[in-house]
């Protein structure tokens, strides 16, 4: 992409509300819960925090950094940085990552899409028997899931195409706030159900003993990478519409408190909501948890229908906000790399990720090779969230930790860094946490994992 086709955000805040309109999506209100009900409850989410702050914070900001320093997605970052050598894998994960990450994503986007069309249309099943076969009906249905996955991806792919900022900037800036104002009402509602105590204490009190379990920790990093956008240069790319002179480091932080907050929310939605529900086991729930759960929420609002209407429609907006970050990145390299116009790259990346989606839809319509893979078990959706969220991201992380702080340099990042001015963190602290603290926790992690 020249230059000039580039464009950059139009003020500072359309920035922030692009990138927290990309690491705010499904990651934060379906993959945040469904993790913590299926990987062990608050020692999960401490793991989390701690992966957040320590490890995940500082490469966001190295990421915006090298995006704003280089002016071009990840790999154009690399390439200008060292032409040569073994760290162009950066730029091809963050490609791959991108589009597979693509392929299943847009698969839970078409059942948001479909819980709203529900809510709109029929209404939502609120007991709890049926609010579960409703989610097995909606997620079974092969045909019309390939229909609303590819209708989702198409949406997206238009966007790309156009150009992104005027409509996502001004969609982000009524969207976000007015989703974070819903998600405040259900946790409150759901907090005061009868029986939330017991959901309560499920979330928020570790059981010491799982906090070391490899397994969570493992699940915990993947799913702040995931949350954060992170890993895959989804943030070298925004960073690089960035002016030279526009502030990284506040933007940054801000990125990290918001996705981090909308998260917590979700969790202090279902869980309290999920155990004032008779026999309700958190690890039962898989990809649906959300689905079963929270159209018995909305029964027990006045008005719950529109309750959930406006929910689904905002998360639906959420989604598509994230969806357009993740086929941004191997589209602006198709250009930038082989010279495809815009157009071309959006189309051959769509139509190859649309391929990939119909094998994760099809996981949960019985065709018993999808449901239960040979050789690995589970379903091909499973391995999916797996191979991209629980390693791709935080290898890639890893990686771009290491060139960040190594290559690049301590020097040179941080005089970027200081180009925001003084604060916090200061260029040593941030030097220190890319170069040690975040490399060496996700090589020990994936080290631990390999041998356990
Ligand atoms: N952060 C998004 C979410 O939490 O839903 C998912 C995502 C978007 C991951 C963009 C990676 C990415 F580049």
């Amino acid at each position: 992409m020249s230059q000039g086709q580039r464009g950059t955000w139009g003020s500072g805040p359309g920035f922030i509300l692009a990138a927290t309109g990309s690491a705010v999506g499904l990651g934060n209100v379906w993959g945040f819960p469904t993790q913590v009900g299926q990987g062990g409850g608050a020692a999960f989410v401490l793991v989390y925090l701690i992966a957040v702050v320590f490890v995940c914070a500082p490469i966001l900001l190295g990421e915006v950094l090298l995006g704003r320093y280089a002016q071009l997605g990840p790999a154009g970052a690399v390439r200008k940085i060292i032409p040569t050598g073994p760290w162009w894998v950066i730029g091809a994960l963050a490609v791959a990552a991108g589009t597979f990450i693509l392929s299943f994503y847009s698969v839970i986007a078409g059942w948001t899409v479909q819980y709203l069309w529900l809510a709109v249309t029929s209404g939502l099943e609120a007991g709890p028997e049926g609010a579960t076969a409703l989610f097995g009906d909606v997620s079974a249905n092969g045909l019309r899931n390939i229909a609303f996955t590819g209708f989702f991806l198409a949406a997206t792919a238009w966007c790309v195409r156009r150009g992104i900022q005027r409509g996502i900037e001004a969609a982000s800036r009524i969207m976000m706030p007015v989703l974070f104002v819903l998600l405040v009402i259900l946790a409150i509602r759901s907090v005061t159900l009868p029986g939330a105590g017991e959901g309560l204490a499920y979330y928020l009190r570790p059981d010491l003993s799982q906090v070391l379990d490899i397994g969570i920790i493992g699940a915990a990093v993947g799913q702040a990478f995931f949350s954060l956008s992170l890993g895959m240069g989804a943030l070298v790319t925004y960073g690089s519409y960035l002016k030279r002179r526009q502030a990284a480091r506040s933007p940054a932080l801000a990125i990290v408190g918001i996705d981090t907050t909308i998260a917590l929310l979700a969790g202090f939605i279902i869980f309290p909501a999920g155990f004032s529900i008779a026999g309700f086991d958190p690890t039962s729930g898989g990809p649906g948890l959300i689905f079963a759960v929270l159209p018995q929420l909305f029964a027990t609002l006045p008005g719950g229908l529109i309750f959930g209407a406006a929910f689904f429609l905002l998360l639906s907006l959420a989604a598509f906000t994230s969806t357009i970050s993740l086929l941004e990145v191997p589209v602006a390299h198709a250009f930038d790399r082989w010279n495809w116009s815009r157009s071309k790259a959006v189309l051959v990346v769509t139509l190859f990720t649309f391929a990939f989606a119909i094998p994760s839809v099809l996981s949960f319509s019985g065709v018993p090779i999808l449901a239960n893979l040979p050789v690995i078990g589970g379903t091909f959706f499973d391995l999916m969230v797996n191979v991209w969220n629980e390693w791709a991201l935080p290898i890639g992380g890893m990686l771009l930790s290491l060139f960040i702080g190594w290559i690049w340099g301590k020097k040179k990042a941080g005089a970027e860094l200081s180009l925001d001015g003084a604060g916090f963190p200061s260029p040593a602290l941030f030097g220190f946490l890319i170069r040690f603290v975040s490399p060496a926790a996700i090589a020990l992690l994936i080290i631990l994992r390999i041998v356990g």
